[in-house]
């Protein structure tokens, strides 16, 4: 087998492509053959060497991936050689509130992710994936796909008729324009230029503001719906309290990602007297997992794979990452994968 791994430390001049010798799953695991991996803004802090002590080499990253089981070892019931699964990102989180050793169960650091022809895992650290994604699409699930689904369904998930803004158009956000629609809400969507602006609006996008030409995007939101239900906070540090001007009294703040920094300067009497619920989403967990893969098999929904690089290019999925220049997912194609 084959696997990009973090040698001695991280960045380019650290990744490397080793052979290693297929591992056997033990008892109660699986052996997965891979078939696609997709990229996470979390997967460039990893490369960064930004993600903390926890994260350390040598490590084989990307948390997200799709393969299809070719062996199982002795005691694995209800999973068989031929099934195509996705691996969760946290394999310590079943459901329910989350374990409070969490972050020791995350996929791409600390635990080996999928950028790998073979992987080993517990075979209950998998979930099966809908049938009618390809191997790309599927492999966009695990993080991105999940933490979009948690945002908008952890209590109380979105009803139909409310209004959603979502900030940007990456992976997370992608997959929350879907599931927001298909869950019957108005979507409200900023992005950075003209050109994502008509992408996010074909996907089913209400409102787009181009944030680019509109600095004052919170006004622009804020004149067009009265205040929006739930926002689905993405930007971090420069977008947090916009979004939270954004938001009708009484609504949600999903706090979510931090593209533009960590320390964020809030007007306390803006959420102090307005009845604002802030609450943060760290992915999700199985059980999690396991609703999403049903709902966007009800709804046939496909998330969006902006491009797809072979496996030998690893690299260069990340640097098309670090340009932000790829209008949906980043993914790379493993073995026989199935990306188109
Ligand atoms: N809490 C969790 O469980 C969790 C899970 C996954 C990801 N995250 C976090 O969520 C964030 C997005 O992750 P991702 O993987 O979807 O990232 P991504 O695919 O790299 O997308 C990032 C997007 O952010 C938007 N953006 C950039 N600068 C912005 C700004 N100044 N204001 C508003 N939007 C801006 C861009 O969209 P436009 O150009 O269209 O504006 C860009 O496409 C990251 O911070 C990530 O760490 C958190």
């Amino acid at each position: 087998m084959q696997a990009w791994t973090f040698t001695t430390g991280f960045g380019f001049g650290n990744l490397a492509l080793q052979d290693r010798p297929t591992p056997r799953p033990g008892p109660g695991e699986l052996l997965l053959e891979m078939r696609a991996a997709s990229l996470n803004y979390r997967d460039l802090v990893v490369l960064r060497g930004q993600h903390g002590r926890a994260v350390q080499p040598p490590l084989i990253p990307l948390s997200d991936g799709v393969g299809v089981v070719t062996d199982t070892g002795p005691g694995v019931t209800g999973i068989a050689p031929g099934d195509r699964v996705c691996p969760a990102f946290f394999q310590n989180w079943d459901g329910g509130d989350p374990p409070a050793d969490l972050d020791s169960g995350r996929l791409g650091g600390p635990l080996d992710g999928v950028l790998a022809t073979h992987r080993v895992f517990p075979a209950a650290g998998v979930v099966p994936v809908p049938d009618h994604l390809t191997d790309a699409e599927a492999a966009t699930l695990p993080c991105a796909g999940l933490t979009a689904w948690s945002a908008l369904m952890a209590a109380p998930p979105v009803r139909p008729g409310e209004t959603v803004l979502i900030l940007g158009t990456g992976g997370v956000a992608l997959m929350a324009v879907l599931l927001a629609k298909a869950a019957g809400a108005a979507v409200i969507v900023t992005t950075s230029s003209p050109d994502k602006a008509a992408r996010i609006a074909a996907l089913g996008a209400d409102y787009v503001v181009d944030r680019g030409a509109t600095p004052d995007w919170a006004a622009e939101v804020r004149a067009a719906t009265g205040g929006v239900d739930r926002v689905l906070e993405l930007g971090g540090a420069a977008t947090l309290p916009d979004a939270i001007r954004c938001t009708r009294t009484g609504g949600q703040v999903i706090l979510i990602g931090n593209v533009t920094g960590n320390r964020a300067e809030l007007f306390l009497p803006a959420i102090l007297t307005r009845q604002l619920t802030l609450r943060s989403v760290t992915v999700g967990s199985k059980q999690g997992f396991a609703a999403m893969a049903r709902a966007i098999a009800q709804h046939g929904l496909r998330p969006v794979v902006g491009r797809v690089y072979p496996f030998t290019e690893a690299p260069e999925a990340f640097r098309a990452m670090e340009a932000q220049a790829v209008f949906g997912n980043i993914c790379i194609g493993i073995g026989t994968g199935r990306t188109a």
